[in-house]
């Protein structure tokens, strides 16, 4: 599994297209907005949280040069990315206004005391982090018809894929050092799964939907049902259990009951 990225060029803003975009098609969409909205808002708030992390992880020296040199920037720029999407489409939404009321929030959330006890478990609520973004722009890309917007989600989502990797890489390694057991990573799978509920996606969406007004709560549960009919579900379970490192058969055996309770919740 290759997790350098050497091979791979990384794409820039102008390859984007956004002369391109089909604004009649996707202005009127009020999900579209909603989830673009809070991505861009997560996306662009990632630097104060990869701070954080470098800290963590200081002394090791190659996975800090990753986080610094990679990961930050690569997520920085699907803010940008995004950002610029909604301000062609949506040119009347003042983000800067929105963000600064959601990064107030936001920065609270990440503080050194929020990280996991152990770097191995650490890298455990890392995956659980990268599975969350990877299928919610699986989900985004599907539900996008505008061309520039699937593309652009895409695009994303294989960086999230990349960053996945990278974090499962260095999880295989501090698993080894830290001698961490199985009940251990289930621990801190439970914990990140669960502090999804009130964390940064949460704050986000609020935010984002404050800018549509009065409507905003219809709004919120709409897109929920709306999100949860291309929820990548099956891809979710298996890239949030791969830190268990079951045996294929048992992870199978795993996958079908979870996917099926996951599914009930969504819907
Ligand atoms: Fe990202
Ligand atoms: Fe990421």
């Amino acid at each position: 599994m290759d997790i350098t990225h050497a091979s791979t060029a990384h794409w820039s803003l102008d390859q984007i297209g956004y002369e391109r975009i089909d604004v009649e098609r996707v202005r009127p969409r009020d999900e579209l907005f909603l989830l673009v909205c809070s991505a861009s808002f997560i996306e662009s708030g990632s630097d104060t949280y990869t701070r954080n992390l470098i800290d963590y992880f200081a002394g090791d020296a190659e996975f800090g040069h990753w986080l610094q040199d990679r990961w930050e920037p690569e997520e920085l720029q699907h803010g940008r990315a995004l950002r610029t999407y909604l301000q062609h489409v949506w040119p009347d939404f003042d983000w800067d206004a929105a963000y600064a009321g959601f990064f107030a929030e936001y920065a609270q959330l990440c503080v050194v005391e929020e990280l996991e006890p152990t770097r191995s478990q650490e890298l455990v609520a890392r995956c659980i982090v990268e599975t969350g973004t990877t299928t919610y722009y699986q989900a985004l890309a599907a539900l996008a018809d505008e061309p520039v917007l699937h593309a652009l989600a895409s695009r994303i989502r294989a960086d999230e894929v990349g960053h996945y990797k990278q974090f499962y890489h260095q999880f295989l390694k501090y698993r080894e050092r830290e001698g961490l057991g199985r009940a251990q990573v289930i621990a801190a799978i439970w914990r990140r799964v669960a502090e999804l509920r009130r964390s940064d996606s949460d704050i986000a969406l609020r935010h984002a939907a404050g800018a549509l007004g009065g409507r905003a709560e219809a709004l919120r549960d709409q897109l929920y049902a709306t999100l949860a009919q291309r929820y990548p579900v099956d891809l979710a379970v298996r890239m949030a259990l791969k830190p268990l490192r079951l045996r294929a058969g048992l992870q199978r055996c795993a996958e079908r009951p979870l996917g099926a309770v996951m599914r009930r919740l969504m819907h």
